[in-house]
């Protein structure tokens, strides 16, 4: 609708930072469409139903199990190197066109391996090689993050962990914990979370989602995190929120897919005014924008129009993200030097 593309572009305009989005939440359908028909990806049903599949509709259940089916449906996708080469370059593209300027990008090297049993560490070095080709190619800064579940096995956790550990000087700067909160508690992960973070990687858990405010506690003091994943229902525990303020936790709000996996039921009662009026700090995120069918744009829009958050306020909380991303501090200072400078701050 064309009254629509005029506020859109002042989101568009801003100069964003996304420190939590999900490669294999970011597919173009229609890439995903070429996939299935070059390598013959069966899908359970026709494919004038793939969007059904992959990407949350108006009438499906909001509900975490249905949300986390879309990535079950996605891993069949991962056939080749190539595919994997091109999934991560388009993830880029796609951020960059949004104008983000600096793209946190996590990916699941289990995932990606699991179709056709590629070795762990080729799929890493795959994603990261993409992904700094894109980042020059497309003129964004982008650093990664190494996604594990909780409802997978450790066993391969400490492995991705381990692989990580060596290429952060190649710009993987973390460890994340994703996956099924709502049914698996995060014990068998405290230690390899806590040998990650003596080696160097950075840390942001998946908490306080489909879990109690206990989980974002869990992550804090367990598990090392410097971020939260979603954290949104750490409201409900006032202890919770004068820890997270302590130790100055950084949470990555995403408002679509908090509506789309039932954490809110409608996006008008989305918590991010309060959390940010209780002083917590925070920076708005997609999450999954392909399956979710968002932007980082659109998630502004939302937080603005929406949620009645000023656009001052999403101004710095841009510059928050930039100050707790997991670059090195040369490199932050520079991006936060650059964003000021476009958004007229100082
Ligand atoms: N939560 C947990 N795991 C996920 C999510 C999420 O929001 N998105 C992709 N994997
Ligand atoms: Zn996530």
């Amino acid at each position: 609708m064309a009254d629509e593309t005029v506020p859109l572009n002042r989101y568009l305009a801003l100069p964003k930072v996304e420190l939590h989005r999900h490669l294999e939440g970011s597919l173009r359908l229609s890439t995903m469409l070429d996939i299935a028909r070059k390598h013959g990806v069966t899908v359970p049903v026709s494919m004038l139903n793939l969007s059904g599949l992959v990407q949350v509709q108006d009438k499906d259940p909001m509900t975490f199990s249905n949300f986390l089916d879309k990535f079950k449906t996605l891993r069949l996708f991962y056939r080749s190197p190539d595919v994997i080469h091109r999934v991560t370059r388009e993830a880029v593209e796609d951020a960059a066109k949004d104008n983000v300027h600096y793209l946190e990008l996590r990916f699941t090297p289990v995932a990606l391996s699991r179709a056709e049993g590629f070795p762990l560490h080729d799929v890493m070095d795959w994603v990261i090689t993409s992904a700094q080709d894109a980042a020059k190619t497309f003129g964004i800064k982008v650093g990664l993050i190494a996604s594990v579940n909780r409802h997978e096995s450790p066993e391969l956790a400490e492995q991705v962990a381990w692989l990580a550990v060596d290429h952060q000087k190649r710009g993987l700067f973390g460890l994340d914990l994703a996956g099924n909160e709502a049914e698996f508690k995060s014990n068998p992960f405290h230690d390899i979370f806590k040998e990650a973070k003596q080696s160097g990687l950075h840390l942001t858990i998946h908490a306080g989602e489909w879990g109690p405010a206990e989980n974002v506690r869990d992550a804090i003091e367990n598990l090392g995190a410097e971020r939260i994943g979603h954290g949104v229902r750490v409201l409900e525990d006032e202890a919770v929120v004068a820890l997270a303020k302590e130790r100055g936790v950084v949470f990555e709000v995403c408002p679509t897919s908090n509506f789309q996996s039932g954490v809110v039921t409608t996006m008008e009662e989305h918590p991010l005014p309060q959390m940010i009026a209780h002083g917590l700090k925070v920076t708005v995120n997609t999450d999954d924008p392909s399956v979710s069918r968002i932007t980082l744009s659109n998630e502004f829009q939302i937080a603005h129009e929406k949620l009645n958050v000023p656009m001052d306020a999403l101004k710095q909380s841009i510059l928050l993200a930039a100050e707790s991303s997991f670059l090195a501090d040369a490199e932050k200072a520079e991006l936060l030097q650059s964003l000021k400078k476009q958004m007229n701050l100082r």
